[in-house]
């Protein structure tokens, strides 16, 4: 939804520009700017060799920090390093101080489940260095001094090295001395250590610094990828002459295109890729994050570090993370093939379950849909027009004054009604519930979270207050679980009347914002719940959300998650759309880009912005389709809609203050052109569906950019306007002005890979650029040779309308005459599929047969889907007869030749979804 005030919105221009001013830089982050020139020549950190045990999958060993004056060695600090193996060729490394002042955070809701150990071996402990093997047979060798540990792929290659550049650092916590008047040696402490300023905004920092910093080395790499959310390329670039990349949580209001600044998002999860292998790394670390890349391939840039540590080889990519606070916490994945590292990275942090299949179709928002008549017109509007639409939205003005849980009584008085009307045509309402509550007297909330203590508090230990939608607010401490329970409840239909399991949610805001608090957030000092030990009180009885930030709305998502879960015991898939993103988010919620605007630049980067976050998890992404500020025109929209309808999460929305955009409204050819763009989702929705269902069991990107599928093509390696979904498809949507053609990458020239286009069956061979002429109605996607994708042709007005439409088959064949697909149905809904009713079929086309078949035969659900006509493309040898054999019956069927005889169209082969059938092909 919208960022900031709308006092903003009036009086800035009509060009967008972030205000930057509002935003830290690296230098004006304390301890960014403390670390990021730390370039010693020699590490301090060394391994104590004595101190090493290794135990089941972990090994563990003292490192310390020392300081040599000539001979004399002096032991500064004392820390407990941690190396475990996991399956899946990852590692996971810990380093801590080995006695805190006061624990220090480590986050807890990023992690599916406890990682599953892996076989550890200590193989030698001699000259000053360990070597280990994990089961998988991944070497890791650990110089002691200075501290390096270097990570091995199966051919004997460093892959990954941590602490190649000496820039390891964990900042120990420290009593603060008090200052006595006569300290005549001064206090040697650097300023900014307790407090730092920004703005009219201090940060009291009652624990100091506590800031840690990692180097991490890929040899080989050309490139790195992921740490969204940012506006920038897919691949990472250098940062040495600007910003670093920052990971910090925040409402950026009217955000800049191409940055590193940090916006809503924030995913510590970093991979590398070169020809000869992918590797990555996730740091788990919820606090204010910066990240330098420096590719050597930039030779300019880094030509003398390359001589120096390289000794002339160019390939190499060096990224180091520095966080404000927290423990040094890494798992490093050894891929080695760009499937592997991101796979390797969702089993961690759990792949997205199978959402309710609605959400993948198309959504209709606006702030605001104004009130009841509002929701039937638009409503009725996609009737009149024949546009398929499956979720109407409401932003925050269907509330009482922005108070959440409650409706606006004279706008919205029917709200049961209102749904109901939605669910009769198979749509659904979906509403915007923030984090932020309304302090007003008599708001059952507030007064409920005032008693019960709910609120996070500030520095003081009172209950915080800041400023966002409802004037002044407090926000509610989902760190604490009796918050998350009250939170939850809330859900029930009865605590929230007029929902229904037809009712969905928005959450909005939970970086969180906070209009007057340092840049639009919460103050670091404020106080989060811990939950309570003995013996631990003062600095030690709370978090800060220094420590926390980036984890608030993925806390505030969980709380959702579980309220919608509870409120129909279980039986109902709940759909969440969230702002805030950090690891392990996809658990919960899809994601949106924020409040981006109608322009082409805009456009353009959703699509990188959409596969950075699916590599690192979040595949249920999309941007607001027309931009949020602004007014799209014409073609603009029409662009817009075609890239959104294949992109996961499709949803048009806009301003408050732009002109109604409805599809409708514009003229009739464009309508028709949008209206085709809808339809062309809802053609697809199965193959989206069964891509989803595929994802929750494999953790794979579903929107996939095409070095995934083509790790040793070079060229695809800096391709971000062009993607695939699943491996099937080939989507290269039109995101400029103007333009009559656009060129078009086909990648898999080495296994000589066919594509077709999906609207002429055209076969094109992998030559790698080509130019596609696209009139205004045209958008470029092509169809792997070799696949099989699902249609449904029909159009209703809703996808649950749709549920039981036949099928059309559309085979692309590859150069053998082979092709395979899959199909996943079920309810839409429910989670009966966890009790064996779905069907997950596989579908297979040879010369000889096509085959129907269940992957998993306890499994059955009755469809009463069909085929109705099966495409096969690219056939050289047409057969002369075919017949379908189902459930021992054989029917003979009619085949006719199209285009230049190479189409090949079977009709009404009439074969039923709800068994396995086979066609058999006679020469
Ligand atoms: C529901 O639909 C009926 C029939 O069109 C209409 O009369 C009624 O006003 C609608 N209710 C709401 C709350 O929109």
């Amino acid at each position: 939804m919208k960022a900031l005030c709308l006092l903003l919105v009036l009086t800035i221009s009509s060009t967008l520009c972030v205000d930057k001013n509002n935003f830290k830089t690296c230098d004006q982050s304390g301890f960014c700017k403390r670390l990021r020139p730390f370039k010693p020549e020699k590490s301090q950190y060394s391994l104590n060799l004595d101190t090493v045990i290794v135990h089941g999958n972990v090994l563990s060993a003292e490192v310390v920090t020392v300081d040599i004056e000539g001979e004399k060695k002096n032991v500064l600090w004392h820390y407990a390093l941690k190396l475990t193996a996991l399956v899946d060729s990852t590692f996971r490394v810990e380093l801590d101080e080995a006695d805190p002042l006061y624990p220090r955070y480590r986050p807890e809701l990023a992690l599916g489940e406890e990682p599953t150990a892996d076989g550890l071996k200590l193989v030698s402990n001699s000259n000053g260095k360990l070597i280990l093997v994990n089961e998988q047979g991944n070497k890791v060798i650990i110089t002691s001094e200075p501290l390096k540990i270097e990570f091995l792929d199966l051919n004997g290659e460093k892959a990954v090295i941590l602490n190649d550049n000496s820039q390891l650092v964990v900042e120990p916590l420290r009593v603060r001395r008090e200052k006595s008047g006569d300290d005549d040696e001064g206090d040697v402490e650097e300023e900014g250590t307790w407090s730092e300023n920004f703005k009219s905004h201090h940060d009291s920092k009652p624990r100091g610094n506590e800031a840690i910093s990692l180097d991490i080395a890929f040899p080989d790499a050309d490139h790195v990828y992921g740490i969204p959310e940012h506006t920038d390329n897919f691949h990472l670039k250098t940062t040495t002459s600007g910003e670093p990349y920052r990971l910090y949580n925040l409402d950026v209001f009217e955000y800049d295109l191409d940055s590193r600044m940090a916006i809503y998002g924030a995913i510590p999860v970093l991979y590398s890729h070169g020809v000869k292998r992918s590797a990555g790394v996730f740091w788990h670390n919820s606090a204010e994050t910066w990240v330098d890349v420096v590719n050597y391939a930039d030779a300019t840039v880094v030509s003398s570090l390359v001589n120096l540590v390289t000794g002339g080889h160019q390939r190499r990519v060096d990224a180091r993370f520095m966080s404000e606070a927290g423990v040094i916490d890494v798992f490093v994945f050894l891929g080695d093939k760009p499937a592997d590292v991101f796979r390797q990275y969702s089993g961690l942090t759990g792949a997205a379950p199978l959402p309710p299949r609605f959400s993948l179709a198309y959504h209709q928002s606006r702030w605001n849909y104004v009130d009841e008549a509002d929701v039937r017109a638009v409503d009725d509007g996609f009737d009149a027009n024949d546009i398929p639409a499956d979720a109407l939205w409401l932003d925050i003005e269907y509330t009482d004054r922005k108070k959440y849980f409650t409706w606006d009584m004279e706008k919205f008085p029917h709200p049961a009604d209102m749904v109901a009307n939605l669910t009769a045509k198979g749509r659904k309402l979906i509403v915007i519930i923030d984090p932020h509550i309304k302090r007003e007297a008599g708001y059952f909330v507030h007064e409920d979270a005032t008693e019960q203590g709910l609120y996070v508090k500030d520095k003081d230990g009172k209950d915080y207050e800041g400023w966002c939608w409802p004037g002044s607010s407090s926000y509610l401490d989902f760190f604490n679980p009796e918050v998350t329970k009250y939170y939850a409840e809330r859900f029930q239909f009865n605590n929230f009347p007029g929902t229904s399991k037809d009712v969905h949610i928005w959450n909005d805001m939970n970086e969180p914002s906070v209009f007057n608090g340092p840049e639009i957030t919460m103050p670091k000092d404020c106080r989060h719940y811990k939950a309570p030990q003995d013996g631990q009180d003062g600095l030690a009885s709370f978090w800060e959300h220094r420590h926390v930030h980036n984890e608030n709305g993925l806390r505030h998502i969980s709380g959702t998650h579980q309220g919608m879960l509870d409120r129909s015991d279980g039986q109902y898939r709940p759909f969440i759309l969230t702002r805030a993103v950090f690891a392990g988010t996809q658990r919960y919620a899809a994601v949106w880009t924020g409040d981006n605007a109608a322009e082409w630049g805009f456009l353009q980067a959703s699509v990188p912005m959409c596969i950075s976050l699916a590599v690192s998890g979040v595949s249920f992404c999309g941007s607001d389709v027309g931009g949020f500020f602004k007014y799209p025109e014409a073609e603009m929209m029409t662009r817009w809609y075609q890239a959104g309808a294949y992109q996961a999460f499709f949803r048009a929305h806009s301003h408050i203050e732009t002109k109604r955009r409805e599809p409708w409204l514009y003229d009739a050819a464009t309508t028709a052109r949008l209206r085709d763009a809808v339809r062309r989702r809802y053609a697809l929705l199965d193959f989206w569906y069964t891509l989803f269902y595929e994802h929750s069991i494999d953790g794979l990107p579903v929107m996939r950019p095409l070095f995934q599928e083509f790790p040793r093509e070079e060229e695809t390696f800096t391709i971000d306007n062009t993607y695939l979904l699943g491996d099937k498809l080939l989507v290269r949507p039109v995101l400029e002005e103007g333009v009559t053609s656009v060129k078009v990458y086909l990648p898999g020239k080495d296994s000589h890979t066919v594509w077709y286009d999906v609207d002429s069956y055209q076969s094109y061979p992998a030559n790698g650029y080509m130019n596609v002429d696209v009139n205004i109605a045209k958008v470029p996607v092509f169809q792997r040779g070799g696949t099989i994708v699902p249609r449904k042709e029909r159009v209703r007005r809703s996808s649950a309308l749709m549920a039981h439409d036949p099928y059309t088959l559309v085979v692309a064949l590859d150069g053998q005459g082979k092709a395979e697909g899959s199909l996943y149905i079920d309810d839409g809904e429910t989670y009966e599929y966890k009790s064996n009713k779905f069907i997950y079929a596989k579908i297979t086309y040879e010369p000889s047969a096509m085959k129907y078949s269940f992957v998993n035969e306890e499994a059955s659900y009755p469809t009463r889907s069909w085929v109705e006509r099966i495409v096969i493309a690219g056939i050289k040898n047409p057969p002369k007869s075919a017949k379908l054999s189902q459930g021992g019956k054989q029917i003979p069927l009619q085949m006719t030749l199209h285009r230049g005889n190479d189409v090949l169209v079977i009709r009404k082969p009439t074969a039923s979804m709800a068994s396995p059938w086979e066609i058999l092909f006679t020469y």
